[in-house]
């Protein structure tokens, strides 16, 4: 018998002890894979739960923030945080899309951007933003999904071993009425 997928949620506020916990070793796993998602790498589990905490309770209430569980925990996640203009109420970035190394390679980052571009849309937005590592899986993943692309800003920030830079590749979608 297979195990059951994903299952997919929105996380709202409180959030729990534990899933603060599952997203810092989501993050961390992230940033060990050589992921660009603003940290160095080795990243200290104690920072990374600090990040989830802060930048959690910084969100609006606007922002929307999903996680996919699995048996062993949060597998994936993905965010919009709407942007902060009072002339873009119509705008939102949409922010650490992760999946676990554990889930990878089976659709789950594919799901988690089709459920967050159709939250936001049922959110009154229209118009997402994004940028992602030059040359990076990605960049791949927002191609196929239709996002356009508009441009590359070169050595844009430091790969995790805080040696080499790499460039990011700037998209936009809008999303229907
Ligand atoms: C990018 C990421 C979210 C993809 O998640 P995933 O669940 O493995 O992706 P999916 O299985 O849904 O793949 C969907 C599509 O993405 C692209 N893709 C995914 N992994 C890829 C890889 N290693 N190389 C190239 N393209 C890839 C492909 O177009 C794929 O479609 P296909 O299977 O028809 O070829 C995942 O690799 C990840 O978490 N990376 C680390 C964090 C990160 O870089 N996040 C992006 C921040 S902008």
């Amino acid at each position: 018998m297979h195990a059951p997928g994903p299952t997919f949620e929105r996380l709202l506020p409180p959030v729990a002890d534990a899933d603060i916990r599952s997203l810092a070793e989501l993050l961390v796993d992230a940033v060990d894979s050589g992921a660009a998602v603003s940290f160095l790498a080795p990243l200290d589990p104690g920072v990374a739960e600090r990040w989830w905490r802060e930048s959690l309770a910084a969100s609006p209430s606007r922002a929307i923030v999903l996680v996919a569980r699995d048996a062993h925990g949060i597998a994936g996640t993905v965010q919009m945080q709407p942007a902060w203009a009072p002339n873009q109420p119509h705008r939102g970035e949409i922010c650490k899309l992760i999946v676990d190394r554990r889930a990878r390679g089976a659709g789950l980052g594919e799901r988690l951007m089709h459920a967050i571009e159709e939250a936001s849309r049922e959110g009154g937005f229209r118009l997402l933003t994004l940028d992602a590592k030059e040359g990076g899986a990605a960049v791949q993943l927002y191609r196929k999904l239709g996002w356009q692309e508009v441009g590359t800003i070169p050595d844009f920030a430091l790969d995790p071993d805080g040696q080499a830079k790499h460039g990011t590749v700037i998209f936009y979608k809008r999303l229907e009425s």
